[in-house]
């Protein structure tokens, strides 16, 4: 098939270069003229795990195109895919000026006959309304909702072999279009959950709501842990063996962050406002994440007996392992309330510093070393769990790191429970986990 897939971020990269890969023949088509440029010139903008060589390979074979404009032959695609940016609006309603600016545009070009498929994460009824905005076309489209449930770091794997696969269709000939688009994903059994579009919309807000819940109620848990001398790491094993809960999705931590967990969250919260539908469990998981971020942030001022004009290291900026991406990430958060308290940051993480970096200019410190970025400091926090930090040298991070001001240890916060409390106080270092009782940390294992 000829394909069309609007929007060269996370999920618009991965799927088109996922898609030509399958051995379709792809434009993918962005407004930024950087991405493009950069694309084009066989430079990836955003760093996800294998990817690179996926897009290198499509390209070198011609199948997979890049372009700011889109032109003949693929105004005659099959398919039109919106892949682009739904961030929150001032009230957390989704912003879908970007998805009908792509409408209009493929309103505009489309010369053939196609399926118009809806990728980006959007509100109930967008579907409906995009096909309203479509009625100026010369030639029939019809819309579809696909919602996306990749997972960046591990993007170009769930392309391959996703959980599922939602699709939302009117027409049997929509349905049957996507059926086929996605046979080679099939291969090793049926994963195609096939619905209409209001409720194939739905079920994406209410899956990443019903995760970042978990994670939640965990960080809930482990709040009233550190007020009752009730261990996290005992309550997450305890609670998660249970079959009917499973282990996943139960680790507490300095909060949910990324593009998607928090927007989402807040979108299914507007729409059930808008709706008369109070969502009252997901508006708690919000609540409850936002005080995440704010108890970090007292754990470390009151460890440290106050962070005014101390040096803080942070290591991990990105939301997750294995991405670049810092929206809406603890570090972000954890970083703004220290330099607010009259703290200095200084940081490191193995692909996000960059973006770190331009997002704060010259009030943080990144360094490219891991190590380097504890010179000095009075306190390292961990914030995301590389697999580069999970083992560190204790006796190095003590010799970098300087005593408090009153004497006290150089302090470890281990925001994402990754270490052995007993290395580090061994090492001299004094050690916070996150619903770790102090008095038991010496042994108590790491949560991983
Ligand atoms: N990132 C994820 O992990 C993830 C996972 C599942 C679903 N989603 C959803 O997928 C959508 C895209 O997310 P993302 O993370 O890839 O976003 P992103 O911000 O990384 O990329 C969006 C891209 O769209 C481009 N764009 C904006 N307007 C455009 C237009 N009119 N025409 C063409 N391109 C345009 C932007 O320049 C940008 O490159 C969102 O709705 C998001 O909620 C994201």
């Amino acid at each position: 098939m000829r394909l069309v897939v609007f929007g060269a971020g996370y999920v618009g990269l991965v799927s088109g270069t996922g898609l030509s890969d399958l051995g379709h023949e792809v434009l993918v088509f962005d407004i930024d003229p950087d991405k493009i440029a950069k694309l084009s010139d066989g430079r990836v903008p955003i760093y996800e795990p294998g990817l690179g060589d996926l897009i290198h390979r499509n390209q070198r074979c011609g199948r997979l195109q890049f372009a700011s404009a889109i032109s003949a032959p693929f105004d005659a695609a099959d398919a039109y895919f919106i892949a682009v940016g739904t961030p929150p609006d001032a009230a957390g309603a989704a912003d879908l000026s970007a998805v009908m600016a792509a409408a209009d545009m493929i309103a505009k070009v489309a010369s053939k006959q196609a399926i118009v498929v809806v990728k980006s994460t959007v509100p109930v009824g967008t579907c409906d309304a995009v096909q309203a905005r479509l009625a100026s076309a010369r030639v029939p489209l019809e819309v579809v909702s696909n919602p996306e449930f990749l997972k960046e770091g591990d993007a170009v794997n769930d392309f391959f072999k996703p959980d599922r696969v939602v699709v939302g269709a009117r027409s049997d000939e929509a349905r049957q279009m996507l059926r086929d688009l996605y046979a080679p994903l099939q291969l090793s059994g049926e994963r195609l959950v096939v619905t209409d579009p209001r409720s194939s919309e739905l079920i994406k807000y209410a899956s990443n709501t019903m995760l970042a819940v978990r994670i939640s109620f965990m960080n809930e848990l482990s709040r009233l842990c550190h007020a009752t001398g009730a261990d996290i790491h005992s309550v997450r094993l305890g609670v998660g063996t249970d079959s009917r809960i499973g282990k996943k999705f139960l680790y507490a931590g300095p909060g949910y962050g990324g593009s998607c967990f928090p927007k989402d969250v807040q979108a299914l919260s507007a729409l059930g406002r808008e709706h008369g539908v109070p969502m009252r469990i997901a508006e708690a998981a919000h609540g409850a994440n936002e005080e995440q971020a704010l108890f970090l942030g007292q754990l470390v001022d009151k460890a440290l007996e106050g962070v005014m004009g101390k040096k803080i290291a942070l290591w991990g900026l990105a939301f997750k392992p294995e991405t670049d991406d810092i929206r809406e990430s603890p570090a972000v958060k954890l970083t703004k309330a220290l330099l607010d308290k009259g703290a200095s940051v200084s940081c490191h993480d193995p692909e996000a510093g960059p973006n770190f970096a331009k997002l704060f200019g010259a009030k943080v410190t990144v360094k490219d070393r891991d190590y380097d970025a504890l010179d000095g400091a009075h306190a390292l926090v961990l914030l995301t769990e590389w697999r580069s930090y999970r083992a560190p040298n204790f006796t190095e991070i003590k010799r970098r790191l300087v005593p408090t001001a009153s004497g006290g240890a150089p302090l470890l916060v281990d925001a994402r429970n990754i270490w052995r409390p007993s290395d580090v106080l061994r090492a001299g270092l004094r050690y916070q986990g996150i619903g770790v009782a102090t008095n038991r940390v010496a042994d108590r294992p790491s949560q991983r």
